[in-house]
C-alpha cells in the first residue's frame, strides 16, 4: 500500500463565522458547536487520507484553551499525524480570529482518532504517513506517545469491566 503525506489530507484554516446563535447563557462560543464541526472535518481529513469510510474511535486532550466570542471568525486546521494499522490520528487546533483587528487566540487542541471500515464494518489497513519536515516529524513521534498511553489506560481498565 503506498504511503501518503499529510499535506495530501490536511484542512488549512477552515473558517465558521460565529453568530448569536451559537453562543451559550456565557456569551461565548456552545463548546458542542466547535466539537461537532472539528469532528466532521478530522472525518474529511481521515477518509482523504484511507480513501475509505472512517468512524471515530475516540477524542483525547480535548482542551478549551480560551472561550471565543460574538464577531469571532473560528479558523479550523486540521491534520493527520500518524496512522498504523487501521487507525488514524488526527489533530485540530482552532484559532479565534478577530477580524476587525487583525488578532487570533488559541481556543481548542484535541486529538480524534478515526478508523477506517470496508464495506461489511470491518477495520480495513490504512496508508503509512511519511513526515516531510521537521515539524510532521514531532508530530509524528508525539502521536505514537499518545497512542501508546491509550492502549495502555484501555488495557488497565478492562478489570473493571
Ligand atoms: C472503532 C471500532 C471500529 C474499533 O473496533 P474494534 O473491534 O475495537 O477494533 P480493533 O480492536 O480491531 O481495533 C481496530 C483499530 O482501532 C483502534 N481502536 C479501537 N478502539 C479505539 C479507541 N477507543 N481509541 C483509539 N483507537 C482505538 C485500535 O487500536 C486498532 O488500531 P490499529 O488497527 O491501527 O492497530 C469500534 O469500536 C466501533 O465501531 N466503534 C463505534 C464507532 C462510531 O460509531 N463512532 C461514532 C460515529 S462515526
Amino acid at each position: 500500500m503506498n504511503s501518503k503525506t499529510s499535506s495530501a489530507s490536511k484542512i488549512d484554516n477552515h473558517v465558521y463565522k460565529i453568530f448569536p446563535n451559537d453562543l451559550n447563557a456565557k456569551k461565548t462560543v456552545f463548546g458542542g458547536l466547535i466539537m461537532s464541526i472539528a469532528d466532521r472535518l478530522a472525518v474529511v481529513v481521515a477518509e482523504r487520507h484511507s480513501s475509505q469510510t472512517c468512524v471515530t474511535a475516540s477524542v483525547d486532550s480535548w482542551h478549551f484553551v480560551a472561550p471565543a466570542k460574538e464577531n469571532d471568525t473560528l479558523l479550523f486546521s486540521v491534520a493527520i499525524n500518524k496512522a498504523w494499522g487501521s487507525s488514524m490520528e488526527i489533530g485540530v487546533k482552532v484559532e479565534a480570529e478577530n477580524s476587525y483587528e487583525g488578532t487570533k487566540r488559541h481556543i481548542v487542541s484535541a486529538y480524534f482518532t478515526f478508523v477506517a471500515l470496508d464495506d461489511e464494518g470491518k477495520t480495513v489497513p490504512v496508508p503509512a504517513l511519511v513526515p516531510q519536515n521537521d515539524k510532521e516529524q514531532q508530530r509524528y513521534e508525539a502521536a505514537e506517545v499518545r497512542r501508546q498511553a491509550r492502549l495502555t489506560v484501555r488495557e488497565q481498565l478492562k478489570k473493571y469491566k
